[in-house]
C-alpha cells in the first residue's frame, strides 16, 4: 500500500516513516521545503526502494493536490508544534495547522484515499478536569497551538461528516524518544546533562504528563489506520501513566548517574492561564478498538533516549545550552 506521511522530516514522522517501510508499505514522505534541500530527520533514514521524498509546504493547496495523487492513506503529522513559539507567531499556527489541514483534507478527498489520519495532541484538552482524560473530556484552548489543533481536528472531522472522507483523529499524549527537538523537556535535560552541565534552568516542575515512547505512538498510528471501526472516531494514544515533570527529571538524573541541579528560570514559565497542569490519558478506547497497548515503559524508553543522545554525532545536531522556543 502506498501512503503519504506529512511531517516525515520531523521527530515522530521520521520514526513512522521507518516503521511503515519496515512493514512493507511504500511511503511518500513530505519534507518541509527549504532552499538548502535539507530533509530534516529524513536525512538519517536509510535510502529504501519504497521511500519517495518530496519537499513542499502544506499551506499551498495546489501543492497538496499533487502530493496526495496516487496514495491510499494519509498520515498527516506536519504542524507547527512548539507552545512558546505559538505565543509569538500565532498566525503561522493558524495557517500551517488549520489551513494546512484543510488543504490536505480536500486533496485527500479528491484523490479518493481510503483513510486520513489526522494528528491531534493532548494539549487540546488543557488542564485535566478529571482523570484519566478520555475522548469526551472538554477541549480547552490554553495556547494558540492548542487552539490551532482544535481547529485542525474540527476541520478534518467536518470532512468526515460532510463529505465522507474516512478520517480518524489520533490524539497522542506527550511523546519522547530519539530525534525529539530540544524544545521539549526530556531532550533538553538529557542533552544538557550529556553536554556536562552542572546546573540546568527549568520551568515549572509541578505539572504532570503522560509520556509515550515514540515507537509506541507510531504503533498506535498504524493500528488506527488498520482499524475500520476507527473511522469517524477520535482516539487517545496514551500510556495511562501519570508522572510529574520533577519526578521525570529525577529519573533521568538517576539513569544518567548525574548530580546536576535544577534552577527555576522565569523565562521558561508559561503564562499562568496557559500552563497545562495535568495530563493523564485514558487509553481504554484505543485498546477496545484495536487491541493496542503501549509496550515501552518510561524507564526503558528514557534509557533508549539517553543511549541515543550519548552518541556524540547525535548530540552535535543539538544546541542544548540554548533556550529553544
Ligand atoms: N511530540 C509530541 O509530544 C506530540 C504530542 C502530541 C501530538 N504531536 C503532534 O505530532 C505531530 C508531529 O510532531 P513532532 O513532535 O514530530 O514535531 P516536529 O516539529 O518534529 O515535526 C513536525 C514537522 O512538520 C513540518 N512542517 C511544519 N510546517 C510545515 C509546512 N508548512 N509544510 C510542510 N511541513 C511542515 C516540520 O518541518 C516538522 O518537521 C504534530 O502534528 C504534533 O502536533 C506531537
Amino acid at each position: 500500500m502506498k501512503v503519504l506521511v506529512t511531517g516525515a522530516d520531523g521527530f515522530i514522522g521520521s520514526h513512522l516513516t521507518e516503521m511503515l517501510l519496515a512493514k512493507g508499505y511504500e511511503v511518500r514522505a513530505l519534507s518541509y521545503y527549504n532552499s538548502f534541500n535539507n530533509w530534516g530527520w529524513l536525512e538519517q533514514v536509510s535510502a529504501h526502494p519504497g521511500l519517495e521524498i518530496i519537499s513542499g509546504d502544506i499551506r499551498d493547496p495546489f501543492f497538496c493536490r499533487k502530493l496526495c495523487e496516487g496514495v491510499e492513506q494519509v498520515f498527516h503529522l506536519a504542524a507547527l508544534i512548539a507552545i512558546p513559539y505559538s505565543y509569538v507567531a500565532p498566525q503561522s499556527y493558524l495557517e500551517t495547522n488549520v489551513q494546512g489541514t484543510l488543504n490536505l483534507c480536500q486533496a485527500a478527498l479528491d484523490a479518493g484515499v481510503s483513510r486520513f489520519i489526522q494528528t491531534s495532541t493532548s494539549e487540546v484538552y488543557g488542564t485535566a478536569q478529571y482523570v484519566p482524560i478520555d475522548e469526551k473530556h472538554p477541549l480547552q484552548a490554553q495556547s494558540p497551538y492548542s487552539a490551532s489543533k482544535i481547529g485542525a481536528d474540527a476541520m478534518a472531522m467536518s470532512y468526515f461528516h460532510a463529505f465522507k472522507l474516512p478520517v480518524t483523529i489520533a490524539r497522542p499524549f506527550n511523546t519522547y524518544g530519539p530525534r525529539q527537538s530540544a524544545r521539549a523537556v526530556i531532550p533538553t535535560i538529557i542533552g544538557q546533562i550529556a553536554g556536562g552541565a552542572k546546573t540546568i534552568k527549568v520551568g515549572d516542575l509541578t505539572p504532570t504528563r503522560d509520556f509515550n515512547f515514540v515507537t509506541d505512538t507510531c504503533d498506535g498510528f498504524i493500528a488506527l489506520a488498520q482499524c475500520d471501526a476507527a473511522v469517524g472516531e477520535t482516539v487517545n494514544i496514551s500510556s495511562n501513566f501519570e508522572i510529574s515533570i520533577a519526578n521525570t527529571l529525577e529519573l533521568i538524573k538517576e539513569l544518567m548517574q548525574s548530580e546536576v541541579e535544577f534552577v527555576t528560570d522565569a523565562q521558561r514559565i508559561r503564562p499562568a492561564g496557559s500552563e497545562v497542569f495535568r495530563l493523564w490519558g485514558d487509553n481504554a478506547k484505543m485498546h477496545r478498538l484495536t487491541g493496542f497497548k503501549p509496550r515501552v515503559d518510561l524507564r526503558n524508553g528514557l534509557q533508549s533516549t539517553i543511549d541515543w543522545f550519548l552518541q556524540p554525532e547525535k548530540l552535535a545536531s543539538y544546541k542544548p545550552q540554548q533556550y529553544n522556543l
